[in-house]
C-alpha cells in the first residue's frame, strides 16, 4: 500500500515560510509529479513526506497511519536523488544488496531480491561490474535498484534526470513510467520540466511559492488550467497571453491561445514574421501581430514563411483561454 495524505502541512526555517500549508491526497499507485519553478519547495515537500524534514505544523498519514514524527526508515518510502551515491568499489550486485544486507536479510535472499530486481531494471549483465564501469543510465538504474529491493510503499524521486544528457532522459523517463507499470507501486516524482510531468504523471501537482496552484491530470492541466500561472507553465512550447483591446472584446483582462491553436494562412489577425524555425516536423514562427503583439505560433513541417513575410493567423475560437484581473480562469 501506498497512500499518502497531507494535512495542512507547512514548513518555515525560521521565519521563512517555504510551505504555507499544502493539502494532498496521493492514492495508493498513483504516479504524482511535483513541478514548479526553481526554489518553489518541490523538494522541500518530497523531504518532509520522506521524513528528512520535520513539519512545521500539520499532519503527514501514511497508509491511513500519522507519520509526521515518525523517522524516515519507519515510513516504509525509498528516495531516489538526482546525485545518486553508490559505492564506488563495490559491484552493482553489492550495491543493490546493501539495504537487505543492513535489514539483516540471508545471502540467499538477498540474491533472490537482487536478481528479480536487477531482471525488472535490465541489470542482469551488469552484475558484477563498478559503477564506475557503467554509464550515467545505468548508474542511475542501480540506485532505482536499490530502492526496489526494499519493496517501498512508494518511491519518491528528486530530479533523477537532471544529471543525464537529453537523450538519455528521454530514455530513462520512459524506463520509470515503465517501471511504474510493472511495479504498480506509488511514486512521487519532482521536476521543474513540464514535458517530464506531462509524459510520466497519472496527477499534477502545479507548486508555486510553496503553494499548490493546482492539481489535475496532464490533460486537465493542459485543457483547463485554472489561473495564469499554470497556464503559463504547462504546455511547451509556451501559451500566448494576450491583454488590452483584444483581451476586453472577450470580456477578460487577459486572453491566452497555445502556439499550436493559431492556424495560419487566413483569419482575423495580421503580422510580420520575425522568426521562423523549421524543425521538419514543425515549424515555430513568432510574428509581430498588428495591435497585439508577438505571439509564438507552432505550424506545421511544411510551412514556408520567412523573416519579413506579411501573413494572417486564425486563433481557434474554441481554443481561447479567459482570465480576469486576478489571474484566475473564466469559466
Ligand atoms: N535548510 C534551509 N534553510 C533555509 N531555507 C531553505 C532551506 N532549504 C530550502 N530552503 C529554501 O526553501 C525554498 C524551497 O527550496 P526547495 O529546495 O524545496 O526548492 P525546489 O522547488 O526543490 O527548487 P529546485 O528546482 O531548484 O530544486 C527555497 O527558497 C530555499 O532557498
Ligand atoms: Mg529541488
Amino acid at each position: 500500500m501506498g497512500q499518502i495524505t497531507l494535512k495542512s502541512v507547512r514548513k518555515s526555517f525560521g521565519d521563512v515560510h517555504v510551505i504555507p500549508g499544502v493539502d494532498l491526497e496521493i492514492r495508493d499507485g498513483e504516479f504524482v509529479v511535483f513541478v514548479g519553478p526553481s526554489g518553489c519547495g518541490k523538494s522541500t515537500l518530497l523531504r518532509l513526506i520522506a521524513g528528512l524534514e520535520d513539519t512545521t505544523a500539520g499532519q503527514i498519514l501514511i497508509d491511513g497511519k500519522d507519520a509526521t514524527d515518525l523517522p524516515p526508515a519507519r515510513r516504509g518510502l525509498a528516495m531516489v536523488f538526482q546525485s545518486y551515491a553508490l559505492y564506488p568499489h563495490m559491484t552493482v550486485r553489492k550495491n543493490i544488496a546493501f539495504p537487505l544486507k543492513m535489514a539483516g536479510l540471508s545471502e540467499a535472499e538477498q540474491a533472490k531480491k537482487v536478481e528479480a530486481a536487477a531482471k525488472v531494471l535490465n541489470l542482469t549483465a551488469y552484475l558484477d561490474r563498478r559503477p564506475g564501469q557503467l554509464s550515467g543510465g545505468q548508474r542511475q538504474r542501480v540506485a532505482i535498484g536499490r530502492a526496489i529491493v526494499r519493496e517501498p510503499a512508494a518511491f519518491l524521486f528528486d530530479e533523477p534526470l537532471s544529471n543525464l544528457d537529453a537523450a538519455l532522459r528521454v530514455t530513462m523517463r520512459q524506463e520509470i513510467s515503465e517501471l511504474h507499470q510493472a511495479l504498480k507501486t506509488t511514486m512521487i516524482y519532482v521536476t521543474h520540466d513540464q514535458v517530464e510531468a506531462m509524459t510520466m504523471a497519472d496527477k499534477i501537482v502545479v507548486l508555486n511559492a510553496g503553494r499548490i496552484e493546482q492539481v489535475g491530470s496532464p490533460l486537465d492541466l493542459y485543457h483547463f488550467p485554472d489561473n495564469l500561472f499554470v497556464a503559463g507553465f504547462i504546455g511547451s512550447p509556451k501559451m500566448n497571453l494576450i491583454e488590452g483591446a483584444e483581451a476586453a472584446r472577450h470580456n477578460a483582462r487577459t486572453i491566452g491561445i497555445r502556439p499550436e491553436h493559431i492556424g495560419v494562412g487566413s483569419g482575423p489577425w495580421e503580422g510580420t514574421v520575425q522568426l521562423s524555425e523549421h524543425l521538419g516536423s514543425d515549424s515555430f514562427v513568432k510574428v509581430q501581430v498588428d495591435g497585439i503583439g508577438v505571439l509564438n505560433v507552432r505550424a506545421g513541417g511544411e510551412i514556408g514563411v520567412h523573416h519579413g513575410d506579411r501573413i494572417r493567423l486564425n486563433p481557434e475560437p474554441d481554443k481561447i483561454h479567459r482570465f480576469d484581473a486576478d489571474g484566475k480562469a473564466i469559466r
